[in-house]
C-alpha cells in the first residue's frame, strides 16, 4: 500500500485555505488516493477469476452497472471535475460478473486537454459526469458539453447531438419519465446566451421541444427535476463571473416552475432562501396545487470560489405552493448526504424510499461508510455500514427485481472502496432490509476511482 493510496479526503492543514484551493496543482487531492485516475482499460470475463463473491447474487439481479467518473489520461486537471470521463461497466448475467473500463474517447483522452482549451467547443466535452440510455442510445454526460454516445461494449461512437437538433450543452442529470418514455433535459451556458434552454425529447430519442428560459445571469446548474406535469428549474446563486464561479448569496434564489409542454415564457418563479443543490432527490405533484421537492441543501458551497468544495448538504423539502406563490422550506435530517436515488420506475411521482450517500463529515468533502435508507412517508432512516472507518461508499442505485416489482422489492446496488487493501467492491443490499447482511459482495479486478454517477440498467428491459 502507498501513502497516496491512504489519502481519501481532501487536506484540511490550517495553512491550506479553500481559497488556495481554487487552482492550486499542490493542493491536487483529486489525482491522490482513490479520487486518482486507475491507467488500465481491462476486460475481465469473469471477477470470479480474479477473487470470489462473498454472499449470493440473487437470480432476480440481471442486467448492467455502468458508472462514469474523472479519469484524466495525463497532465492534472485544474479541478477534480475536469478529468476526462472513464465508464466502468458491471454485468450480471446468471450469476456470472464480467468488468470493462474504458474511457470515453473524446478529445480530453486523445489531446490530453484541459477545460480551458475546450471553452467554446460543444462537442469538447470530458464526457465525465454520468450515463443515460434513452432511444436505443447510451449516453455519456457531462454538463457543459453535448452528450457523446457509447456503444454496449461501451467503445466510444461520437458526440451526439439528436441529429443537429441540439445546440446547447446537456445536463448529466436528464430525467427519463417513467410514464411517458419522454427524455426531459436541460442545458446551462455561462460564456453566451441563452443562460438556460428547457428541452424534451420523445421516447424514440427525437428532440421535439427546445424553450428558452430568461435568466437574470449566468449560474452552475447542475441538477433540476419533473414531476407529472412540470419541470422544475434551480436557479441558485453559484454565478459565473470575472474570476469563474462562486457563491453570491446577494444574487438570490429561485426555483422555476415551467409546465413539460409549456413556453419558455410561461415559467414561475419562486423565491427560497439563497443556498446550493448539486442534486435533486425527487419531486412529485400532491393534488392540490402543490409540488415537493426534496433536495440536498447546501448552506454555501463554492463560497471561496470554484476550487471550495468544503461543505457538505442533508435532506431538505421545498414545498412550492402554485396558488400562494411560496415555497415552505424544511430540514428533514441533519446527516451529511447527497447523491440521492430513488427507484428510477417513480422520477417525478411520489416515491416513499431514497437511498443517499453518507459524506462522512459535514464540514468537508469526503465520503462516509453507510448508505441510508430514507422513507420519505413517515421520516425514519435505516443505514448499511459497508465496512466501517476507511470504507467509503459511491452514489447508490435501485435494481428493482423485476419490471412490476414493489417499491423496495429489489437490491441497492453500491460500490466501496476499502483504504486498507485498495479494492473497489460492489455491494448487493436487500432494499427493503437495507440494514442486514450484504446478499452479495463482489471485489472488482481493479479500482474505481470516487466519481460522479451511475445508472443500473436491467436486463429485461
Ligand atoms: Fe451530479
Amino acid at each position: 500500500m502507498t501513502d497516496e493510496a491512504t489519502v481519501v479526503d481532501p487536506p484540511t492543514e490550517p495553512e491550506t485555505s479553500v481559497r488556495d484551493l481554487r487552482f492550486d496543482r499542490s493542493a491536487r487531492w483529486w489525482v491522490r488516493g482513490n479520487y486518482g485516475p486507475v491507467a488500465e482499460e481491462i476486460t475481465v470475463d469473469d471477477v470470479t477469476a480474479v477473487a470470489p463473491i462473498e454472499g449470493q447474487l440473487p437470480d432476480g439481479l440481471q442486467g448492467s452497472y455502468v458508472r462514469n467518473g474523472f479519469n484524466p489520461p495525463g497532465r492534472v486537471p485544474r479541478h477534480w471535475f475536469f478529468g476526462a470521463g472513464m465508464v466502468h461497466g458491471i454485468d450480471i448475467a446468471e450469476g456470472r460478473v464480467s468488468y470493462r473500463n474504458r474511457y470515453v474517447r473524446t478529445p480530453f483522452v486523445e489531446h490530453d486537454m484541459d477545460v480551458f482549451d475546450a471553452v467554446g467547443d460543444l462537442r469538447a466535452s470530458p464526457a465525465n459526469t454520468s450515463v443515460v440510455r434513452h432511444g436505443g442510445r447510451l449516453l455519456a454526460l457531462e454538463e457543459a458539453h453535448l452528450p457523446w454516445e457509447l456503444d454496449d461494449g461501451l467503445g466510444t461512437v461520437g458526440a451526439f447531438d439528436f441529429d443537429g437538433l441540439l445546440d446547447t450543452p446537456m445536463t448529466a442529470h436528464p430525467k427519463v419519465c417513467p410514464r411517458t418514455g419522454e427524455l426531459l433535459f436541460f442545458g446551462y451556458q455561462f460564456l453566451r446566451q441563452p443562460w438556460l434552454t428547457y428541452h424534451r425529447a420523445d421516447a424514440s430519442g427525437r428532440l421535439v421541444q427546445s424553450e428558452v428560459i430568461e435568466l437574470p445571469r449566468p449560474v452552475m446548474m447542475h441538477d433540476f427535476t419533473i414531476t407529472e406535469h412540470h419541470a422544475v428549474f434551480l436557479d441558485l446563486p453559484i454565478v459565473f463571473g470575472g474570476t469563474g464561479f462562486g457563491f453570491d448569496p446577494d444574487a438570490g434564489a429561485r426555483l422555476g416552475v415551467l409546465a413539460r409542454n409549456g413556453r419558455g415564457d410561461e415559467i414561475r418563479w419562486f423565491e427560497v432562501e439563497p443556498c446550493s443543490v448539486f442534486h435533486v432527490v425527487n419531486s412529485f405533484e400532491t393534488g392540490d396545487e402543490q409540488i415537493v421537492v426534496d433536495v440536498c441543501r447546501i448552506p454555501a458551497l463554492m463560497r471561496e470560489g470554484m476550487g471550495d468544495m468544503g461543505a457538505q448538504g442533508c435532506l431538505w423539502r421545498w414545498t412550492i405552493d402554485l396558488a400562494a406563490g411560496t415555497v415552505h422550506e424544511q430540514q428533514l435530517d441533519d446527516r451529511p448526504v447527497d447523491f440521492p436515488r430513488i427507484d428510477d420506475r417513480l422520477v417525478g411521482l411520489e416515491a416513499r424510499y431514497a437511498y443517499l450517500a453518507d459524506l462522512g463529515r459535514a464540514d468537508r468533502l469526503g465520503f462516509g461508510s453507510q448508505v441510508h435508507r430514507y422513507d420519505l412517508a413517515d421520516g425514519s432512516v435505516v443505514s448499511h455500514d459497508l465496512g466501517g472507518e476507511g470504507v467509503h461508499t459511491f452514489e447508490p442505485v435501485f435494481a428493482p427485481a423485476g419490471p412490476d416489482a414493489a417499491e423496495d422489492d429489489g437490491w441497492v446496488v453500491v460500490l466501496a472502496h476499502d483504504d486498507a487493501t485498495d479494492v473497489t467492491s460492489l455491494h448487493v443490499l436487500d432494499a427493503a432490509d437495507i440494514g442486514g447482511e450484504a446478499v452479495a459482495v463482489v471485489p472488482l479486478p481493479q479500482r474505481v476511482p470516487f466519481g460522479a454517477h451511475g445508472n443500473w440498467f436491467p436486463a429485461d428491459v
